[in-house]
């Protein structure tokens, strides 16, 4: 089975639902020549999008409320609490997003980089809520190429005392082969994506692709 097929039909891989919306959102920020604002409105709408879906993996518990017609209504409410943590840069793009759902919801950052001399993702500075161990954790990046990033940064989660089964890693676009990278180092790890891509280039860009999505937001090209 192909890498892709094996991305698609994971059970921890949630696609967002391939409506035509969706795919014309999608359209816009991958065009090339999409100008930089329309970039960011349409990206915005799609990371609106991911962070609603990633909030439909938290936990409820019931709740009956009294509706104004006195009538009691028997539904739901979210148990426990949530932070975001950004891997910067591209990752604070998504913070807005996240605020819209969630107001005055916390929010960490973690700076990773490859290290020149042994190649590897090396931790630069990292900034997470006091009581991190205790929430859910949204873990914010648009773009998943090999995974090294995001895969260092789940283990600084974990170093904190974060319960690998409450995070939710939200994200654009990944490869096949760093979403599997990171779903079979981490068994109870959840990604959800808006769109799973073919692979990568030979500078580890995802193909198809949108570029460098930080570059592109931020109007650093
Ligand atoms: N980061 C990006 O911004 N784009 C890619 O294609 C891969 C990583």
């Amino acid at each position: 089975m192909s890498l892709s097929a094996q991305a698609v039909g994971h059970a921890r891989l949630h696609q967002l639902a391939q409506t035509h919306q969706l795919k014309a959102l999608m359209t816009i920020i991958r065009d090339q020549n999409t100008p930089r604002g329309d970039f960011v409105f349409y990206s915005d709408r799609v990371i609106r999008l991911l962070v609603e879906e990633g909030l439909n993996y938290l936990p409820v518990v019931n709740k009956e409320v009294i509706t104004p017609m006195g009538v009691p209504f028997q539904g739901v409410a979210f148990e426990g609490r949530i932070c975001g943590v950004s891997i910067m840069r591209a990752g604070e793009s998504m913070e807005q997003g996240l605020r819209d759902v969630c107001t005055s919801v916390r929010t960490g950052k973690v700076l990773i980089q490859r290290d020149e001399r042994t190649a590897q993702p090396k931790l630069y500075y990292s900034k997470l809520p006091k009581d991190i161990a205790n929430r859910w954790v949204l873990l914010l990046d648009p773009m998943l190429a090999t995974g090294g990033s995001a895969i260092k940064c789940i283990e600084v989660l974990l170093e904190a005392g974060v319960k690998e089964e409450r995070i939710l890693f939200i994200n654009l676009i990944c490869s096949p082969e760093g979403a599997l990278a990171m779903l079979e180092q981490f068994p109870k790890l959840q990604i959800i994506t808006a769109e799973i891509d073919e692979g990568m280039d030979q500078q580890k860009f995802i193909l198809p692709g949108l570029g460098d999505f930080g570059d592109r937001y931020f109007g650093t090209e």
